[in-house]
């Protein structure tokens, strides 16, 4: 996990430090109230650390509304008074930087914390819920701590935040509340179509709908539960208890009560022994955070026992007893400076983000991906913007939103193409997607190369230059062509010599017995990739099988559904002259251990493949490879580790989930890894894997 190390900023004199305070200030006004501020989350942390180091030093001039001292740093006033107050959270960001803050607090009480809680920290907004009787009665926001918000309007559009309660109990719930990404992506639609400029990011989209009263729309938002307090009215029984349960205790009534807590998402709360427990799960959570769908910035960690929150005790500002172990910032703001159409092996165009060079998380960004054309003007996006950039792990870094109030009237409209910019010839635009008219032959060259890249002919010798002077020379206009190729024709190119001829020669003779799983990859039918192309023809078994196939028949292949079904139909049709070709060349069409379904079998589709197939180690098994392969595995590509489990009657998976049988996790192995062991999937070494596989490894 990379934690942050960007060094603070250092002030020059005392009205620099001044300034900074003004800056902070404002940030945290804009961060409290849900506007969006001009600082990221990490210049926003970096600058406050900076005060925090010019006040350590200069204590006499230390102001009064510094963001250091003050109680939850908002300046929002609002008129519902807090019945106890709410407390922000002290931060640490490294591992060392925690272990120090476990010692002062064992300190402070005279022993060790019994107990630790780790839970999410949740990127929304603080609110409080009151329920009467079990009822919802009033939301109030956190404000400046002491006094927020009636936001009681937004009763009835957070889901999570139940109207009533299972039980007829008085208390106050505290949580947050936030917008999942489908939600956000959901809000900036509903409100780009009425008119509205976007919200820049989930956690403004939050803020800014639920402050928002008279809206001709409702957008839902989520609420997540971290506590529970009596109130005035709760029995005094009930707010004993309440005062006295362990905080995971305290979460699982909450549960109970009906209201949403992290205990149903992929990062509950859990309760652990040691500060080493307490870290090593604090690197699952950083390693599963790209996978979430929701965003959260940190995790919290509380001592479990009330005791022990009891003994600790709290400042003016934050608990003792619990800290923020927050986590580098994973969104930046940048300008978008264009937006580059590529057009690829099939012949889609799509567009991408070309950015001005950002660093996150310890990668610069330059490029963010935009899924189609629609996507860009349901982002309401122009040249020019500054935006909202996600980027965390894996993951290709996303758009989230332009940050509307930035714009300075200078930007200008992204100009889509009215041809396709590869070829010039029409566009297909029927579809989200668009699609140059000429399909796979408009950029031959990267179908090609695609064709004979390693996971699917693997032609030796046939790279993308090799392949432009083939298309250039008029000798290949589809893959067919390739097969017909003769010694001359290359001798012929420039750069080709005797040896080099024959051994291309040879690398194009032996891809003739490719398994069909690949030939049929090869072909670039639209809608299907590697992992695809291996279940259709382990599905029908012959090529023959696969072209008379109806949609319905396609169906009965896993991940097949009513749309792709006609495409992949259509697509085989087109291809039928290619298909000839190959097949007149003498290219393998069938797939080897594979059995062509019974005639009249419409029973659903893996079983159905299941049934005429030999017994495999894998069977039923859905296996996930990550990190390198050592010992008999370490020659194989990903594609061939896939195309293994997949021979040895498993499913493969890139995805880690409650489904997967197995990881297979080799050297180097990491968020995949640590999922696993947080959903208790089993875990092998490439050499355990190798052992089971073996027969099929001979
Ligand atoms: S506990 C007395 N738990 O983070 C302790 N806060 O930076 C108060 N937050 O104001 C908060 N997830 O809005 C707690 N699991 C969690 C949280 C959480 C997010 C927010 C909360 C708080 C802020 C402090």
């Amino acid at each position: 996990m990379a934690h942050m190390t960007t060094s603070a900023p250092v002030f020059a004199d005392a009205a620099a430090y001044v300034q900074a305070v003004e800056d902070a200030s404002k940030a945290a006004a804009a961060y409290y109230s849900g506007g969006t501020s001009a600082l990221d989350d990490d210049s926003y942390d970096r600058l406050v650390r900076a005060i925090a180091a010019f006040e350590a030093e200069h204590p006499e001039q230390v102001l009064p509304d510094s963001p250091t001292g003050k109680v939850a740093g908002g300046a929002v006033q609002g008129d519902v008074p807090h019945t106890a107050a709410m407390l922000s959270l002290d931060n640490v960001f490294t591992p060392e930087e925690f272990t120090t803050w476990t010692a002062s607090v064992a300190r402070r009480i005279g022993r060790e914390v019994t107990r630790w809680n780790v839970q999410p920290k949740l990127d929304g907004l603080a609110i409080a819920a009151r329920y009467t009787d079990g009822r919802l009665t009033r939301l109030v926001t956190r404000g400046d701590g002491t006094a927020g918000e009636d936001v009681s309007h937004a009763i009835g559009t957070i889901e999570g935040l139940p109207g009533r309660l299972t039980e007829p109990v008085t208390l106050e719930v505290r949580g947050e509340v936030l917008m999942t990404n489908d939600q956000f992506e959901h809000a900036n639609t509903v409100r780009t179509a009425h008119g509205g400029a976007p919200f820049a990011n989930p956690r403004n989209a939050a803020a800014g709908t639920l402050r928002a009263k008279d809206r001709a729309y409702t957008v839902p938002m989520t609420f997540f539960a971290y506590g529970l307090l009596p109130l005035p009215d709760t029995a005094a029984d009930a707010a004993e208890h309440l005062a006295t349960l362990p905080h995971g205790d305290l979460l699982q009534y909450a549960a109970d009560l009906g209201v949403r807590t992290p205990a149903d998402t992929q990062v509950p709360g859990v309760t652990l022994d040691g500060v080493e427990d307490v870290l090593a799960r604090v690197e699952e959570i950083a390693a599963v955070r790209a996978e979430l769908p929701f965003g959260i910035d940190g995790i919290v960690v509380k001592a479990d026992l009330a005791a022990d929150q009891q003994a600790a005790g709290s400042g003016s500002r934050a608990p003792r007893w619990a800290i923020a172990f927050k986590l580098p910032a994973v969104e930046k703001i940048t300008k978008l400076v264009g937006v580059e159409w590529n057009v690829g092996r099939t012949g889609i165009i799509a567009p991408r983000a070309v950015l001005e060079p950002v660093d996150i998380d310890g990668s610069t960004v330059t490029y963010a991906t935009l899924h189609n054309p629609s996507d860009i003007t349901r982002r309401d996006l122009r040249l020019g913007d500054q935006v909202m950039v996600y980027k965390a792990g894996d993951i290709i870094p996303r758009i989230e939103a332009p940050v509307a109030h930035l714009r300075t009237g200078d930007e200008q409209p992204i100009v889509f193409p009215e041809v396709c910019p590869q070829c010039g010839s029409a566009i297909d635009a029927s579809e989200q997607r668009w699609r140059c008219e000429r399909g796979r032959d408009c950029h031959l060259v990267a179908s090609l190369s695609y064709a004979a890249g390693r996971d699917q002919l693997d032609i030796e010798g046939l790279g993308a230059s090799r392949v432009v002077q083939l298309v250039d020379a008029g000798l290949v206009a589809d893959i067919a062509d390739l097969f017909a190729l003769t010694r001359d024709q290359l001798l012929g190119l420039e750069r080709m010599g005797e040896t080099s001829t024959d051994n291309l020669l040879a690398a194009i003779e032996a891809a003739k017995s490719q398994p069909l799983s690949r030939v049929l990859c090869a072909l670039g039918v639209r809608g299907t990739g590697r992992s695809m192309s291996r279940r259709i023809a382990r599905h029908f078994a012959t090529m023959d099988h696969i072209r008379s196939a109806d949609a319905n028949a396609m169906q009965q292949v896993g991940g097949i559904g009513t749309e792709k079904a006609p495409v992949i139909v259509a697509e085989l049709a087109e291809l039928a002259p290619v298909i000839e070709k190959l097949i007149a060349s003498g290219v393998n069409m069938s797939e080897p251990g594979a059995t062509p379904p019974a005639p009249d079998d419409q029973a659903d589709s893996d079983d159905a493949a299941d049934a005429g197939r030999q017994a495999g180690p894998l069977d039923g098994m859905t296996v996930v490879v990550t990190g390198a392969m050592t010992g008999p595995l370490e020659q194989l590509s990903r594609n061939e580790m896939n195309e293994l489990i997949e021979r040895a009657g498993g499913k493969s998976s890139s995805s880690v989930s409650k489904r997967t049988s197995l990881v297979v996790a080799g050297e180097g192995a990491g968020s995949k890894r640590a999922k696993a062991e947080t959903l208790g999937v089993r875990l092998a070494t490439p050499d355990e894997f190798a052992e089971l596989v073996s027969a099929l490894l001979a």
